[in-house]
Formats: C-alpha cells, sequence, structure tokens
C-alpha cells in the first residue's frame, strides 16, 4: 500500500466572484520515503493541494474525491481525527516560517509542543528533544537560546526552528511548500541541503513544491506539473526533464530564471497569465495560452496520454508538439 494515494481530488473555494475549483481532479501516488515536486506558476492551485492534505483549506471550501493516508480516508475526516496526523504523521514546512512559528512562546515550547501533544512527553523531556532537534536543525549554541523568542533569530534561523517543528514527531510525510522562497539566496540552498539531508537520514517521503526548476531536479524523484488546478504532465523528473512534453511544461523551462535569482515567477515566454479560477475554461486550462491550440482543445479536459516510464502527458496536440520538438 503506498503511503499517500490521492485520486481525482477536486477543491472548490468560495471567491468573491462565486464558487471557483482551484484543485480539478489531479491524482498522485506517493510510497513511502519518495520525494515529490510540484511546480507551476502562482495561483496554479499548488498550496490548496498540499493544504488539503494537511486539512487546512478554509472552512468554506468543499474537497471531494480521495485522499488516503496510510491507509486512512482523510476527504471528510473529522478535525479530531485530522489533528491526530497533522503535526504528527504529517509535517509541514511553509514559505514564511512566521506561518508556523507563534512570536509569543520561547523556540523550546514551541519545537517541544507537538511531542507534548501527540506523544505525552513531559514538559522535561519535551524540552531535551527540542534541544536534540535544534542543534540537529544547526541552530548555533542551540542549549542557551532555547528560552528566546523566534523575533531574537534571523529568517533563516526561523525557518531552521520551523523545520524543527515539523520534524518533532517523526513524521512519515514531510510537505515543504516553497520552504526557501522568502529567504536570502545564499540562505535558500542550505536550508534546501537541509531538508534533503533530513529527509534521506530519517526516510521521510516529501512533497516539495517550488518554483525552481533546478530545485526540482535536485532534490526529487518525481513531479507533477500543474496549471490551472489540474496536471499537464507528471512522472519521473528525469523522463519530464528529457522530454518536456506538454507546451506549458515547456514554457516553463524556456523561462527558468537564473538559478536562484527568482523569487517569483513571470513567464516571460508564454504569453497571457494564469486566468482567473472563475473563468477557467471548459477544456485544457492552458489552450488559451498555447500556440498549438485548434479549436477542440477548448471542448473537453484532455486525457492521460501514457509515455514510457510512466510518465504522463494531458495535450491532445502532443503528435504535433513533440514533431516539433524533433525537428527543432
Ligand atoms: N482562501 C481562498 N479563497 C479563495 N480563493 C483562494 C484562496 N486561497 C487561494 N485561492 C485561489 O486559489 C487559486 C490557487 O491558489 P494556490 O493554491 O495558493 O496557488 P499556488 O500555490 O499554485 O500559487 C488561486 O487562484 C488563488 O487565488
Ligand atoms: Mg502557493
Amino acid at each position: 500500500m503506498p503511503l499517500l494515494e490521492v485520486d481525482n481530488l477536486h477543491v472548490q473555494l468560495q471567491t468573491q466572484r462565486g464558487p471557483a475549483e482551484a484543485v480539478r481532479g489531479i491524482g498522485f501516488t506517493l510510497e513511502r520515503g519518495e520525494t515529490l515536486g510540484i511546480v507551476g506558476e502562482s495561483g496554479c492551485g499548488k498550496s490548496i493541494t498540499v493544504q488539503s492534505l494537511m486539512g487546512l483549506l478554509p472552512a468554506s471550501a468543499k474537497v471531494t474525491g480521495s485522499i488516503r493516508f496510510d491507509g486512512t480516508e482523510l476527504v471528510g475526516l473529522p478535525e479530531r481525527a485530522m489533528c491526530e496526523i497533522r503535526g504528527n504523521r504529517i509535517g509541514m514546512i511553509f514559505q514564511e516560517p512566521m506561518t508556523a512559528l507563534n512570536p509569543v512562546h520561547t523556540i523550546a515550547r514551541q519545537v517541544g509542543e507537538p511531542l507534548r501533544l501527540h506523544r505525552g512527553l513531559s514538559n522535561a523531556d519535551a524540552r531535551k528533544d527540542a534541544l536534540a532537534l535544534l542543534d540537529r536543525v544547526g541552530i548555533p549554541d542551540a542549549a542557551a537560546r532555547l528560552d528566546a523568542y523566534p523575533h531574537q533569530f534571523s529568517g533563516g534561523q526561523r525557518q531552521r526552528i520551523g523545520i524543527a517543528m515539523a520534524l518533532a514527531c517523526g513524521p512519515d510525510l514531510l510537505i515543504a511548500d516553497e520552504p526557501t522562497t522568502a529567504l536570502d539566496v545564499t540562505i535558500q540552498k542550505q536550508i534546501l541541503e537541509l531538508i534533503q539531508s533530513l529527509v534521506a537520514e530519517r526516510g521521510m517521503a516529501l512533497i516539495l513544491i517550488s518554483h525552481d526548476l533546478g530545485v526540482i531536479a535536485q532534490s526529487v524523484s518525481k513531479m507533477l506539473v500543474m496549471y490551472g488546478g489540474s496536471l499537464v504532465e507528471s512522472g519521473p523528473t528525469a523522463a519530464v526533464f528529457a522530454e518536456r512534453a506538454h507546451p506549458y511544461t515547456q514554457g516553463l523551462f524556456a523561462a527558468r530564471p537564473a538559478l536562484g535569482a527568482a523569487r517569483g515567477l513571470k513567464l516571460a515566454t508564454i504569453k497571457g497569465s494564469v486566468p482567473e479560477l472563475v473563468d477557467l475554461p471548459a477544456g485544457c486550462p492552458f489552450a488559451g495560452r498555447c500556440r498549438f491550440t485548434i479549436d477542440e482543445c477548448h471542448a473537453t479536459r484532455p486525457p492521460a496520454t501514457q509515455m514510457p516510464h510512466s510518465h504522463q502527458v494531458r495535450c491532445i496536440r502532443l503528435d504535433h508538439v513533440l514533431a516539433e520538438a524533433t525537428v527543432a
């Protein structure tokens, strides 16, 4: 049984212009210890996807489909049962570390909190474990700084503390949603290396959202390319990087900024921008921006075409796209 099986997941959000589907029927599996990356422009549904795994969606969100985590169905799971999983079996690292950290509590208390809550540790034992975790994530002189508050640390150190918190209970799955986007370029690499080494050393599965294709190439064995709440391409990282079969994936690669330079991603080479959720077309979500589009692309959602190595692409114009790539 895979650790995580997501099938036909849909998430409907209430927006100012009415209900809109932010996630439209995506599916993937993750084995124990496996690593998965999610890429795509801002607004394509990456965060909503992982928030649905954590039960962290806005209260008005409607989720359908299936999320099976280690045999438990998470869609419709009562909040009490979700609390047993969140922060315990699934840990999350956020883009902005202060999302996870509470400014008025000491770091020892915060890193130890999941251990008291989920593992029933005493204050003294939780503090001891918190110290070991803070040492491991590279907080200098952690023993002397246990009673310091988050604002007394740099941005990079705060993200390390957030990582210690996410790891406290030894989760089976670690989710990192653009964990370095808010950090200085020099710090980004250190934090990514820390995440990679912790994932390897603890045998955790990882879902990593990143704008940076270089980071994806180095960090994960398989990947999803999302656009308009849908998967347009997915498969082993090596296969997706080698083929770049979907026109949207090709656009992402063409727009790839110099390594580490990007805070947000703007696709200079793909004209147009991500449509508003409520305006998303019925057919291929990318049809409005794609130079291969024909009338049929607007009519129905493209089915998945199977490529070698369990690589999938959703594009009815694939023959033309690939023929052109071979000529070029
Ligand atoms: N709480 C919310 N209420 C309404 N719409 C939202 C909410 N959160 C996100 N959205 C919308 O859902 C879409 C997907 O958002 P998100 O998953 O955050 O994108 P990404 O992480 O890929 O940048 C966007 O169009 C965004 O505006
Ligand atoms: Mg996001």
